[in-house]
């Protein structure tokens, strides 16, 4: 009789501890972690970058937001660069989707295209 409640206890005792584990390492699968981005990636000025200062420099056209970016990159070392001294926040918090499946942060978007020369490209 006695056997049997603990036997039964014990039971009860595992289900709990099995669920209670399953949960949490599904939730595992749910803490996000960037994305990898992938060498290859080309990013576009006018495409990429562009839109992102538009949202709030309305008055400044292509060329203007250029100037006023690259004047504050620093090429040798993209991420000191003065323009995340003015808007680090701005540019961590905005997502730029640079291809179909990819969503990076605007300010990694910046990096890679400063490594990659900063180009006037489209
Ligand atoms: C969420 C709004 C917002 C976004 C997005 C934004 N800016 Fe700004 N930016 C501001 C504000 C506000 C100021 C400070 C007021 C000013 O100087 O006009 C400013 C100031 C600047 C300055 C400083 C001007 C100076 O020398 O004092 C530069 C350069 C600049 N922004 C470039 C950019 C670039 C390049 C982008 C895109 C990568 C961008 N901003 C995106 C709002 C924004």
């Amino acid at each position: 009789m006695m056997d049997n409640k603990v036997r039964v206890l014990k039971a009860f005792a595992t289900v709990i501890f099995l669920t209670g584990a399953a949960i949490l390492t599904s939730c595992e699968n749910y803490i996000w972690s960037p994305p990898e981005i992938p060498e290859e990636i080309v990013i576009s000025f006018s495409e990429h970058i562009y839109p992102v200062c538009d949202d709030c420099h309305t008055s400044w056209n292509l060329e203007r937001t250029y100037e006023e970016l690259t004047d504050k990159l620093d090429m040798d070392d993209p991420e000191s660069s003065a323009i995340f001294t003015i808007h680090g926040s701005i540019l961590d918090n905005k997502m730029v989707q640079v291809d179909e499946d990819l969503t990076i942060k605007a300010s990694d978007a910046i990096i890679l295209w400063a490594e990659d020369g900063a180009q006037f490209n489209k």
